[in-house]
Formats: structure tokens, C-alpha cells, sequence
């Protein structure tokens, strides 16, 4: 047997190739500022930027352009408008909802998911309602579901908590069939680990937390049985979509997961693993592009059906050339 036989030349490596990452697979995540243009760097996340609205619809041209069809928002928040309740994340008129309806009417296709977590609302830096220095449930649960009404108001396709409270999932699927937003998805950061690679993405939100940590709702890294659990959970309380993150150290969980559930699965290579590659490229490690391709073809391979990186602009255009 010669293995090799099968690979000799490019044209017989692409008919023998098991995976395959399409442009389609690829969600872009942007980062909002409420500005009507201009963009600022991000220290610790080279080449991303947070967006005032004007660069954001270029930005979104290339976007289109590219062949990408969706991107996730994140708001960046003035420090005067948060709070201890976040009650920042149910202005109707506040930042995302008004992104979000520019975009829709300037960009119909583009698939929105729009995040739902008070932390970049919150004086407490916490995706939840912080109570003598607890994070409180089902108060936050109440908030969340009423912020995904208004996001789904606004025209977000998909509502995406990423919180990790119990019981959020069927409280928003509930709220939002209320409201008779039944063809609004609900992509469920279902297993979401307390994970140090979040670091660049706090840092672009300003969103760190002034206590403690997340480990009293974040995963534990060290537990995969826990992360069937949680995955298996919410798809009965009514999940679309079930994303788990960070994804490149967690391909494990990615596969069993998608080996066990009957959903669509999302995976994020988060802010620090993008953030890994473009030091690692700048200091000579290796080719940026081709890098983050093979980083993004392994969680292809482990069974993500769609993936959510910083450099999926990037990557479109590599795959494209
Ligand atoms: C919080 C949230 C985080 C990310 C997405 N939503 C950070 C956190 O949990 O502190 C991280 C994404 C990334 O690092 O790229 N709701």
C-alpha cells in the first residue's frame, strides 16, 4: 500500500479531501461603537476595530462582497449608561436595535445574530444581575428574555444568549412566540466554558469584570460530560442552534456534540485564539492565512457546521483567491 500514491498533486489532494471550509461556514463577529463613523483599534485583537455606523456599512459592503452571509454584533457600551440592572439592554432605542434596523434595510440577506447577555451593559462587567456579590438566575433570566424581544423587534434573525443562566432558552423562546416572533431563532451558546481566551474580547467591550470571575455560570474546562448536559438541555428548551466556544481547544466537546445532537452546531474561535495566531504570524511563526485555515478546517473536520471568527473576512478572501 502507498499511501502517498493519493497525493501527489493538488488536484488529487482536493478530489481525496474529507472537509471542507466554505465561505458559507463562516460568521463574522463586529464590534459596534455608537458613533456615526470612524473606527478605533483594539489593542489586544489586531486588525478588528470597533465600528461608528458609517465605516460599519462599508464594512458590511465587504462583507456581501466577500460572500459572507452573516455576522454577529456586539455593542460597546458608554461607561454612563451602564448599570447595576444593564437596563441599557432594553432600550428599544438603544445601540444594537438601531445597528441592527440600519443594516436590515440596507443589507436584507445578511443573517443577524445578536447577542444576548447583560455584560456590556452592566457596571457589574457580569453577563448577570449581581446581588451581594452573587450573580442572580432568574432575575437575569426575566431581563434576558425582554432583551431578546427587543432585539427580535428589531429584526435580529437569530437571538444568541451567551450568559449561561439556566433556564434562559425556553424563558426567551416563550417570550419571543409572546411577542409572535415565532421565526426568530434562538442560537444558544449552550456550552460556553471560563475560558482565558475571552481576554481581547473584554478588552474591546470594556466589559472585564469588576469581581470575581464567571466560573459560577461559565463551564469548567475540564468537563465534557457536563457540556452533553447543557447541550442536550437546551435543545429541549427549544434551541436552534447550539454553539460551543472557545472552540480550538475544545474540538473533543465540538464532536461529541455534534455526534449526539440533531441541530445545527456553531462553533467561536474566540478573540484570544484569533488573537494567538495574528502574534504568533507577526513574530514569524508561520503564515497568518495559512494558520487560521488549518485552525478553521479542524473545527470544520470536528463537526461545526458554521463557525464564528475574527478572521473570517480574512478567510474568505484566501479561500476565494
Ligand atoms: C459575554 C461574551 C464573551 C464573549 C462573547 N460573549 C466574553 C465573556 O464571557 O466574558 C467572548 C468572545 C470572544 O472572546 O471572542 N457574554
Amino acid at each position: 500500500m502507498r499511501f502517498r500514491r493519493l497525493r501527489q498533486t493538488e488536484a488529487l489532494r482536493s478530489l481525496m479531501s474529507e472537509t471542507r471550509l466554505a465561505v458559507t461556514d463562516l460568521v463574522l463577529p463586529v464590534f459596534v461603537q455608537d458613533q456615526s463613523s470612524g473606527r478605533s483599534e483594539i489593542n489586544s485583537l489586531p486588525d478588528v476595530y470597533r465600528y461608528g455606523l458609517e465605516d460599519l456599512f462599508a464594512y458590511c459592503e465587504m462583507l456581501c462582497e466577500s460572500g459572507i452571509r452573516a455576522l454577529a454584533l456586539f455593542p460597546v457600551i458608554k461607561e454612563d449608561l451602564k448599570d447595576k440592572q444593564a437596563a441599557e439592554a432594553l432600550n428599544s432605542e438603544g445601540l444594537i436595535p438601531k445597528v441592527i434596523r440600519q443594516l436590515k434595510k440596507r443589507f436584507p440577506e445578511l443573517v443577524i445574530f445578536a447577542d444576548v447577555a447583560l455584560d456590556p451593559y452592566s457596571s457589574d462587567g457580569h453577563d448577570g444581575i449581581v446581588k451581594a456579590g452573587k450573580v442572580l438566575n432568574d432575575e437575569t433570566v426575566v431581563q434576558l428574555a425582554k432583551m431578546a424581544v427587543v432585539l427580535a423587534e428589531s429584526g435580529a434573525d437569530f437571538v444568541a444568549p451567551s450568559d449561561m443562566m439556566d433556564g434562559r432558552v425556553v424563558a426567551i423562546r416563550r417570550a419571543l412566540d409572546q411577542a409572535g416572533y415565532i421565526d426568530t431563532g434562538i442560537m444558544s451558546y449552550a456550552v460556553k466554558y471560563a475560558s482565558s481566551f475571552y481576554g481581547p474580547f473584554r478588552d474591546a467591550l470594556q466589559s472585564e469584570p469588576k469581581m470575581g470571575d464567571k466560573k459560577t455560570y461559565q463551564m469548567d474546562p475540564a468537563n465534557p460530560r457536563e457540556a452533553l448536559k447543557e447541550a442536550l438541555q437546551d435543545v429541549q428548551e427549544g434551541a436552534d442552534i447550539l454553539m460551543i466556544k472557545p472552540a480550538g481547544m475544545y474540538l473533543d466537546v465540538v464532536s461529541q456534540i455534534k455526534q449526539r445532537v440533531h441541530c445545527p452546531v456553531a462553533a467561536y474561535h474566540v478573540s484570544g485564539e484569533y488573537a494567538m495566531l495574528k502574534f504568533a504570524a507577526e513574530k514569524g511563526c508561520f503564515n497568518y492565512e495559512d494558520a487560521l485555515y488549518e485552525k478553521l478546517l479542524c473545527i470544520k473536520r470536528a463537526g461545526a457546521d458554521m463557525i464564528f471568527s475574527y478572521g473570517a473576512l480574512e478567510m474568505a478572501e484566501w479561500l476565494g483567491r
